[in-house]
């Protein structure tokens, strides 16, 4: 995130009125500044800069504030809400469970809690034997991490070695922050874990990476060995790839993370993929990493796994997740009934009722739209990456300069024609609606967008 800040200095709008959208006040909404101030007094800085909408309820592809104003969602608020904002089935299965009441349970037992995880083991590929559950998406990489060294150093491994990759990010807490790329990041850490390496990300801006992905790879993994003076089979425990690189989504070649595969297989590595924001569907498939014909032993979860309260997910196999002994992998919230209800209902809902098919289907017909507002904008718009329900555009110029500041006013100018956007604080924003989304709402919001980036550069 950059510093930039919304404007909060309410402007008269034009007054919209669709199936899908309606603005009737001016933006910000002048009542509700008083709260923003709040939240500004009370709140740590580094939740402030959001888009000044106040969200009052949210319904599948669209959300409310109490003002009167409807805007079309293209956030899932960050790629949390796949099966759409109160999705019937996982509200009903909340109150059900808050109304029996049972909301705590911890370190008992819980029939939801079962039938869950039975549910869940059962609906993702065969390597996945067992689950473990949290409830922050950070949660789940460190635990990931635990997993693949403790797997390492039980297979005869003497370094717990971690490759990850340059631009990935996996969370905020510590072990998490080391796994990440971003340096500056990490600086607060005041060390960096010396068996944490980041090799180079095969971007499409990179000829090498998109001419040759597996040399590429190889090349770059050979350095590393030969300057760290590490044994792959001896010093490397597993591989960490976030499915997509978040803030562009930015996807790998196919190849390059085969190759991955094959030098883990070739080493005795495990092939770890954090599925955070691209799990549940939001690609078009169960799983993002399905894209890529690859295997992984360990998947981490969260945000679309819910689509609402708190939850994450570890998957892996049996002799992997059944490492830690009793009662040493715990978490006060872990399975929590809520989350449970939540995570049935929503899994439920992601297969049972075509939200998947719909991410694939409204997919290319989303992307088909994208390429052809870059090419109406071809002097800002470079890139138009992602799959399925998932779409960054990124605003860079012909020289390559990094339009960070179109990028943040097609944020605004949108929220001003009711609809939402991702804002990333970089040269990129981010899209991806609720995967219940029609076909009629996500033209609408794309034509929006594309008024919004005609009113971003005038
Ligand atoms: C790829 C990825 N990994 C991990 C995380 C951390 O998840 P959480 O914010 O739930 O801790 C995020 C959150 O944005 C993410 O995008």
């Amino acid at each position: 995130m950059s510093g930039w800040k919304f404007d909060l200095t309410p402007v008269e709008v034009p007054k919209i009125s669709t199936p899908y959208r309606r603005i009737v006040t001016r933006l910000p909404v002048p009542e509700s500044l008083p709260l923003l101030e709040t939240l500004d007094q009370y709140e740590s800085i580094a939740m402030h800069g959001q888009l000044p909408v106040i969200w009052d309820r949210a319904e599948g592809f669209q959300v409310h504030d109490a003002w009167g104003n409807t805007w079309i969602d293209f956030t899932s608020t960050i790629f949390v809400t796949n099966a759409g904002h109160g999705n019937p089935r996982i509200v009903e299965a909340l109150r059900e469970q808050a109304s029996k009441p049972l909301l705590h349970s911890y370190t008992f037992p819980t029939k939801v809690r079962a039938d869950y995880i039975q549910y869940l083991v059962q609906s993702t590929p065969a390597q996945f034997e067992k689950a473990f559950l949290l409830s922050a998406g950070t949660e789940a990489t460190e635990c990931a991490l635990k997993l693949i060294r403790m797997y390492g150093y039980k297979n005869g491994k003497r370094r717990p070695g971690i490759v990850s990759f340059e631009g990935n990010w996996h969370g905020r807490t510590l072990g998490a922050q080391m796994l990440s790329h971003n340096p500056a990041q990490k600086e607060w850490i005041g060390y960096l874990d010396p068996n944490i390496y980041h090799l180079p990300f095969p971007y499409p801006w990179r000829a090498e990476a998109v001419r040759s992905p597996r040399a590429y790879f190889r090349k770059a993994m050979d350095a590393l060995l030969r300057e760290r003076q590490l044994s792959a089979q001896a010093d490397l425990c597993g591989f960490l790839l976030e499915t997509f690189q978040g803030w562009g989504a930015v996807l790998y070649p196919p190849e390059f993370v085969q190759e991955v595969e094959v030098f883990a297989r070739e080493n005795g590595i495990l092939l770890a993929f954090d599925e955070m924001q691209s799990g549940f569907g939001r690609m078009g498939k169960l799983f993002g990493y399905m894209h890529y014909g690859v295997e992984p032993d360990v998947l981490c979860c969260g945000k679309g796994a819910s689509s609402s309260v708190p939850l994450s997910i570890v998957l892996g196999s049996r002799k992997i997740m059944d490492l830690p002994p009793i009662g040493s992998m715990s978490s006060t919230h872990s399975a929590n009934p809520l989350a449970c209800a939540a995570g049935l209902a929503n899994l439920q809902a992601l297969l049972q009722d075509g939200l998947i098919d719909n991410s694939r289907v409204l997919g290319e017909l989303f992307h088909a739209r994208l390429n052809e507002i870059k090419s109406d904008f071809s002097d800002q718009i470079a890139y138009v990456l992602g799959r399925g329900l998932l779409a960054a555009l990124h605003f860079v110029d012909a020289n390559g300069t990094p339009l960070v500041d179109v990028a943040n006013r097609v944020c605004q100018e949108a929220m001003r024609r009711g609809l939402l956007v991702v804002h990333t604080g970089r040269e990129t924003i981010k899209l991806a609606p609720p995967l219940c989304i029609n076909e009629d709402a996500m033209i609408e919001g794309l034509k929006v967008l594309s008024d919004s980036i005609q009113a971003a550069i005038r």
